[in-house]
């Protein structure tokens, strides 16, 4: 297998899944017009953006449109059975993968109603993955829904067919929940009339479906501009808006989709920190809330360092959404503490019910690798 190394190679492959959608549109634009900016300036590195989606006229019509885009960056567009190699031209020597490919809801569904359209989709595309990307480099950041149940799909289904069986690939598989804590912010601000400058920043922890998104508002307690933001009332509003947020989007959409931009937003703000990380920036992203599994394919810790709270607060759940170190291997660090700072309401009302329902759509995507 070639180097994939960035620095070696002086390439960083970006690969988009699904590229063509409404989500891999507007990412696609947000990494085509920022993504070199984050290059140090003295790099030789060149950034490829290789799109892929299973409608051949969206993904060469998007392609041909983001080339026109002056940023030094190349795009390619593959699509199944075409004359460069299809997906796995698309996938060999990438560094980052990230996956928007599926089926959003529409009016009254539910994400959950989408797991067998969207399960045989990511399945397929981790066999591509595990074929033609190197997993003991690769991560793969997954956006497709419902994230509770596909990241333990795809991770499990890239460790199954890890023929060398120590890539370590499931400490570099994760869901992108980011757009839960992006909601989080807007919202507080809008009730403040957004009067500060500096937005909050609350973690969102758990998983990304109605009542397993748990919205860590106590937080706000630690900065000056927010503390008093939400008495009890607005507070039970607010962790509902957040908890339901998704839902607005798809009211308002009326059937033509979820949402989009702010999700391309959310999403390009964490493809942001990885490309910090590959190209050297930074050695590690430090505490950024993802869903992840917590231990590995032999049931150990999958970052034996970390302060481990893990059965006191979360009954042994594999896959949970919590702050992260993360390096080039992947997960370094899983912050458990913050488990030890929620106040009562979030830890005897939000945490049990989450865990219900999480243990629920966990083993749905276990059981349909
Ligand atoms: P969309 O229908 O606009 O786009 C999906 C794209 O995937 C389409 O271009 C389609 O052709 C492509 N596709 C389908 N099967 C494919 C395959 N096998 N390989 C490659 N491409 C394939 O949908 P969207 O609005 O972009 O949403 C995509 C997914 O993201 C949905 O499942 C949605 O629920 C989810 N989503 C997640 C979040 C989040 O917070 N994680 C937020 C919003 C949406
Ligand atoms: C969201 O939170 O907006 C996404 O998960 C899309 C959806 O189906 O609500």
């Amino acid at each position: 297998m070639p180097a994939v190394d960035v620095q070696e190679k002086n390439i960083l492959k970006i690969c988009v899944l699904g590229a063509a959608g409404g989500i891999g549109q507007s990412l696609s634009l947000l990494l085509k017009s920022n993504a070199g900016s984050l290059l140090p300036r003295d790099t030789s590195t060149h950034i490829r953006l290789s799109l892929y989606d299973v409608n051949k006229d969206a993904i060469v019509g998007t392609t041909a449109d983001l080339s026109h885009i002056d940023t030094p960056i190349t795009t390619t567009a593959h699509y199944p059975g075409d004359d460069t190699g299809g997906i796995g031209q698309c996938l060999s020597d990438a560094n980052l993968v990230i996956i928007p490919a599926g089926v959003p809801r529409k009016p009254g569904m539910s994400r959950d109603d989408l797991i067998h359209v969207n399960a045989s989709i990511l399945k397929s595309l981790g066999a591509d993955i595990a074929k033609y990307c190197d997993l003991s480099t690769v991560h793969v950041l997954v956006i497709s829904n419902p994230i509770n149940s596909l990241v333990p799909l795809l991770a499990s289904t890239l460790v199954k067919h890890d023929e060398k069986g120590n890539s370590r690939i499931e400490s570099r598989v994760y869901g992108i929940t980011h757009l839960d804590l992006v909601r989080s912010s807007t919202f507080v601000q809008q009730l403040n009339g957004f009067k500060s400058n500096i937005p909050p920043v609350i973690p969102v922890i758990g998983g990304h479906s109605g009542d397993t998104i748990i919205p860590v508002f106590s937080r706000l307690q630690k900065s000056p501009e927010y503390a008093n933001s939400l008495d009890n009332g607005m507070r039970l509003k607010m962790v509902h808006r957040v908890q339901y947020g998704g839902d607005e989007i798809v009211k308002a959409k009326n059937g033509n989709g979820s949402a989009t931009l702010s999700m391309a937003y959310a999403g390009f703000k964490i493809a942001s920190k990885f490309i910090d990380l590959l190209v050297g920036n930074v050695d590690t992203i430090d505490d950024i809330v993802m869903y992840v599994s917590l231990t590995d394919r032999n049931n150990e810790e999958i970052a034996p360092g970390s302060n481990i709270l893990r059965s006191d607060y979360i009954n042994n759940l594999q896959y949970f959404a919590l702050p992260l170190t993360i390096s080039k291997n992947g997960i370094e660090e899983v912050h458990y503490e913050i488990m030890e700072d929620l106040d009562s309401y979030e830890r005897d009302t939000l945490l049990p019910i989450c865990l219900q329902t999480l243990k629920g759509n966990i083993d749905v995507g276990m059981n349909l690798v």
